[in-house]
């Protein structure tokens, strides 16, 4: 029997210390690119790709992210009264009425790995995709997990989305050693996390897309604590690929990196010169900065 992908379980417990102080009580996927939070953005990217069911691993401090897929009803009411429709059709469709939301508590930061295990009772038994939010990606008309899940369609197994980074950066990301297999997509035969330069196997880095097997759970109830003394997630991928196939998928689009500063302010800038109401302003702005 075909599998599809139903789930999308989005990991936002991290601590964000890179972004202190913006972090401290605000969650970091509640940063906004120009006028929307990167949460949403992620949000997107999986209804794009057919995901019905959206589970949100958060922690104590991440209320806002249930508040902003919540309904409210103050708002709703005042942008209706005062003829806001545009902005009011904006705050109400964020979510389709065919797509469910589910909270799950991390009460630990223990590592992505442990964030993922967090979701496997509503997940339960079946392939389900992983989306980092601060890993922004513009894929343009077929956005990143819409090309995974087309991937998945045909080859049924664990995909990793990846992308060639600086060599000197390995030691940043999660790093494949892999064989050719089709165009953009490789098999993966080993996967290490942030391998020094000097040993990594490649310098095909994953990023924060990833479509995995049940299976994964298993391997993750046993994984140790890894690099950072975290439940490592690509520890659990290492053993998962012992038994089943994992292919390395080097998807089409521009990715900025919203977890550092540099790749915040790249993606804001970049956003905000595409954005429909800004576009036209914002160059010029940046043409007289450039000039002075
Ligand atoms: P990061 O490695 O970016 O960690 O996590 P972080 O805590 O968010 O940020 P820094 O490095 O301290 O600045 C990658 C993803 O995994 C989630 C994060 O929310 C982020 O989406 N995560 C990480 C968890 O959900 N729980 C954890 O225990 C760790």
């Amino acid at each position: 029997m075909t599998k599809t992908i139903r789930k999308a379980v989005f990991p936002v417990a991290g601590m964000g210390t890179r972004f202190l102080p913006a972090t401290k009580a605000n969650p970091k996927e509640m940063l906004p690119i120009v006028d929307k939070p990167l949460i949403q953005y992620a949000v997107e990217e999986a209804i794009a790709a057919g995901i019905t069911e959206l589970i949100f691993v958060t922690s104590a401090s991440k209320r806002a992210i249930e508040d902003h897929f919540d309904k409210n009803f103050e708002l709703e009411y005042k942008l209706e009264k005062s003829g806001k429709t545009k902005m009011l059709e904006c705050i109400r469709g964020a979510i389709p009425e065919n797509v469910s939301c589910v909270y799950v508590r991390q009460a630990e930061a223990l590592g992505l790995g442990h964030a993922v295990l967090c979701a496997h009772s509503v997940v339960g038994d079946e392939p389900f995709a992983v989306i980092l939010a601060d890993d922004l990606i513009d894929g343009g008309d077929n956005p990143c997990l819409s090309q995974m899940v087309e991937t998945y369609a045909t080859h049924q197994s664990s995909i990793l989305g990846v992308e060639e980074v600086p060599h000197a950066h390995t030691d940043r990301y999660g790093v494949v050693k892999s064989e050719p297999v089709a165009d953009r997509l490789e098999k993966v035969t080993g996967i290490i996390e942030k391998p020094h330069p000097d040993v990594a196997p490649s310098n095909l880095a994953v990023v924060g897309r990833y479509i995995l097997e049940p299976r994964i759970f298993a391997l993750l109830e046993t994984t140790g604590r890894g690099a950072g003394g975290e439940i490592q997630l690509t520890d659990a991928i290492a053993n998962l690929l012992q038994e089943e196939p994992v292919l390395a998928y080097n998807f089409k689009g521009v990715r900025y990196d919203c977890g550092s500063k540099l790749g915040y302010l790249k993606a804001t800038v970049e956003y905000a010169l595409k954005h429909e109401e800004l576009s036209e302003s914002f160059r010029e702005y940046l043409g007289e900065l450039s000039l002075s």
